[in-house]
């Protein structure tokens, strides 16, 4: 028996590797504002919605933006994203997700996912995997993105399950620390160095084992 009621999944890095497109897709906008991004830089953007990432980026440009013409970059950057996951498909699932959607789903848990990203339905769609969720929170339903708890704790009342049994499963520092403020345990998809908030960390959904983890 698990000693979870719930698991909260992210998605982008976490099911499906749509954290690079966002990465390349952003790279792509801020190289033409003449802002320098790498992949170190793109870190602390994971996790972050759509505007407070182009915040972040627009801080190490050399001019200032109008309301209007961030707005602009915002939807620029997200056409630019389109573009990349318009072709995803099933196969672009990550080795593992499947199998551990089926293991907590096997061992009689509600599963939820907790996604900043406005394109969080149209992924699952591609993925083919929307309706193996019992529940879905996306940007349209929270008003603080990660690292503020929010979404975490929408996600657990509306599976009618206590924070403090659910498990939170994420790839970003930010979303780990969404977790942790949420009070729940929180599984670090990565590298341990990057995660240092979560209480455990593994590469990658190919190594969750819901009974031997926290046991
Ligand atoms: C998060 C990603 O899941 O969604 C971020 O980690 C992204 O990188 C955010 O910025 C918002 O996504 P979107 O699709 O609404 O621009
Ligand atoms: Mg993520």
């Amino acid at each position: 028996m698990s000693r979870f009621k719930a698991v909260i999944f992210d998605l982008d890095g976490v099911i499906t590797d749509t954290a690079h497109y966002h990465y390349l897709a952003w790279k792509r906008l801020a190289e033409s504002e003449g802002v320098p991004f790498d992949l170190a830089f793109n870190e602390q953007l994971k996790g972050i919605d759509r505007m407070g990432s182009l915040d972040l980026i627009l801080a190490g440009a050399p001019k200032t933006y109008s309301p209007g013409q961030k707005q602009a970059l915002a939807d620029l950057k997200n056409r630019h994203y389109q573009d990349l996951i318009a072709g995803m498909s099933a196969s672009d699932l990550l080795p593992g997700a499947v199998d551990a959607l089926a293991a907590v789903r096997a061992a009689g848990l509600r599963i939820g996912l907790a996604s900043v990203s406005r394109n969080a339905f149209t992924v699952l769609d591609r993925l083919g995997i929307r309706e193996r969720f019992d529940i879905v929170v996306d940007a349209a339903l929270i008003a603080n993105s990660k690292p503020d708890p929010e979404i975490f704790l929408t996600a657990a009342r509306l599976l009618g399950v206590a924070p403090i049994d659910c498990l939170g499963v994420e790839d970003a520092v930010a979303g780990v620390a969404a977790i942790k403020s949420a009070g729940m345990l929180a599984l670090g998809i990565g590298s341990a160095e990057v995660l240092t908030e979560a209480d455990l960390v593994i590469p990658g959904l190919d190594h969750f084992e819901l009974s031997g983890l926290f046991a």
